[in-house]
């Protein structure tokens, strides 16, 4: 993981906000008559420049809203933000304080300031789960993620620059300052780790190949003494019976991985929580090949084993007291003259067999092989993570994972840990009856069949995931972004490491 940016939290509000020398001072301002003390202050000393922006109707103080304020006389800052934080008596909900992490981040990166403050009023929640280090929490994921930048192949004059290095967060909290900064270590290290998914997602394929995302996973390792990890070769796969994950990268020149990392932040016999993650580094489709528009998207086709190696970087820097198994399953997806072709018939490390109908259904072969593999370690949980189907984006677009699962306490710890962190999954069925539209007269279960593309992908891995409670995260819609922000989208490392967070 990257360095993370210095925040520091000031609760000392008598302390004379005036005198704060900072590049930017973003001030939270509430949709009322009246302003809240900090406000008030800075209107105070400013002439009253907050009280004639809402006067003027330009600045309301609507969740989210800013208002730039180029001058500042009156105060030490260079210039001052506002940022709405609806009306004092709102109860809160956690899209409103994603909707204001997201504003205050903006006004802190939107003029190249390198020293910023900020002004938190006092915060009511909707539920009493939230508190002020959530809010805080949220602000410093936002942060971290809204300044990253990608510039790994890119020539020195063509570099983005971050210029924003150090935040002072001023905030009116009856929690301690213990508790406030935890969560904002919090939020700082899930921030820190979706830029670790983001920067794995848009190295190129010919960068990114599973020899990649294991050396990748070897140097994190290195880095935490609780993180070790281990890596499986195609030998060793043989060995294993992994002849289905082995047949994807079967026409590639790269070498298939499978790589298990293990953390041990609980005692040494507790049941481990598992994440599996499709890490297919590119896929052409195989022999049944992709047309070329948007093919070099499949560049992202590895985001699910991203979002593993990253959540294990966040779990092994919050230290949390659980054991966590991160697995990736990773090859290529080429055609050639040894690649598989539709038809042929794989055995799985499990025993059953599998026709490949398309080739281009890839995911759910080297994640059976991998859901087979996990079951060594007893876990508690299993949750494959993958941008298994296009299917899910007609069902949900883009902002919304896909989530399958077989068993619905762990389907509803994972959809209320989307919503806590603004990563948000939406559950769809894998009745039996979508079961069926998998039988192949060839081998026990076929690669495709029906017309509900997602659920179908679902069931096929539900086959290889019934000794364990399983959830199957579809993120084909969510990891990446498209058009002018083609890249990672970090996701989804938020979910999952509140998942995880909410189980320490
Ligand atoms: N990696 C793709 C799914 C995908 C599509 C991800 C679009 C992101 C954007 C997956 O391997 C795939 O090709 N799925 C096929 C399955 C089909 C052949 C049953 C699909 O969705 O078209
Ligand atoms: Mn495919
Ligand atoms: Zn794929």
């Amino acid at each position: 993981m990257k360095k993370r940016l210095t925040l520091t939290i000031n609760q000392e509000l008598s302390k004379n906000i005036l005198k704060v020398k900072t590049d930017v001072l973003v001030v939270g301002v509430n949709e009322d008559k009246a302003l809240n003390p900090l406000s008030q202050k800075i209107d105070n000393a400013t002439n009253g420049i907050i009280k004639k922006l809402i006067k003027r109707k330009e600045f309301e103080g609507k969740i989210g809203q800013t208002a730039y304020i180029s001058t500042s006389e009156g105060t030490s800052a260079d210039r001052i933000f506002l940022v709405g934080f609806g009306k004092a008596s709102n109860n809160l909900n956690s899209d409103n304080i994603d909707k204001i992490s997201s504003a205050i981040t903006g006004c802190l990166t939107s003029k190249q300031s390198v020293n910023g403050s900020v002004c938190i009023p006092p915060v009511k929640f909707e539920s009493k789960e939230l508190k002020d280090s959530d809010l805080l929490q949220k602000l410093g994921t936002s942060i971290e993620s809204k300044t990253y930048t990608y510039d790994a192949k890119l020539n020195k004059k063509n570099k983005k620059v971050n210029h924003l290095k150090k935040v002072s967060i001023f905030v009116d909290s009856k929690q301690s300052n213990t508790q406030l900064r935890k969560g904002l270590k919090t939020g700082q290290a899930i921030g820190q780790g979706m830029n670790v998914a983001k920067d794995l997602a848009n190295l190129p394929g010919n960068i990114c190949t599973p020899s990649y995302l294991a050396s990748s996973s070897r140097a994190a390792a290195k880095k935490y003494p609780n993180l070790s990890c281990r890596v499986f070769g195609e030998k060793e796969m043989k060995k294993m019976g992994m002849d289905c994950l082995l047949s994807v990268g079967n026409g590639s020149a790269q070498e298939s991985k499978l790589i298990s990392m293990n953390y041990q932040g609980g005692k040494k016999d507790e049941r481990p929580y598992a994440i599996v993650g499709k890490g297919i580094t590119f896929d052409t489709g195989g022999i049944s090949l992709k047309p070329p528009a948007t093919m070099d998207e499949m560049k992202f086709d590895m985001c699910g084993a991203a979002s593993v190696i990253a959540t294990m970087q966040v779990v092994s820097e919050l230290k949390l007291p659980i054991n966590l198994i991160g697995v990736v399953a990773s090859a290529e997806n080429m055609p050639g003259s040894k690649a598989t072709k539709p038809g042929d018939v794989v055995r799985t490390m499990s025993g059953q067999t599998v026709e490949i109908l398309n080739t281009d259904a890839e995911g759910r072969l080297v994640l059976a092989d991998a859901l087979t593999y996990v079951e060594r370690f007893k876990p508690v949980s299993v949750v494959d993570i993958a941008t298994l189907t296009g299917a899910v984006i007609m069902a949900l677009g883009y902002s919304t994972s896909g989530l399958m699962s077989n068993n619905e306490k762990l389907a509803s710890d994972l959809l209320r840990a989307g919503e806590k962190s603004s990563d948000r999954a939406w559950q769809l069925p894998i009745w039996d009856v979508y079961q069926k539209d998998l039988d192949s007269n060839f081998a026990d279960i076929a690669n495709i069949g029906g017309r509900a593309g997602t659920i179908t992908a679902a069931c096929f891995l539900s086959r290889f995931a019934d000794k364990y409670p399983w959830a199957h995260l579809d993120v084909a819609g969510t990891a990446s972004y498209k058009g002018a922000a083609k890249g990672g989208s970090g996701r989804p490392v938020p979910l999952l490491s509140q998942y995880l967070i909410d189980k320490a």
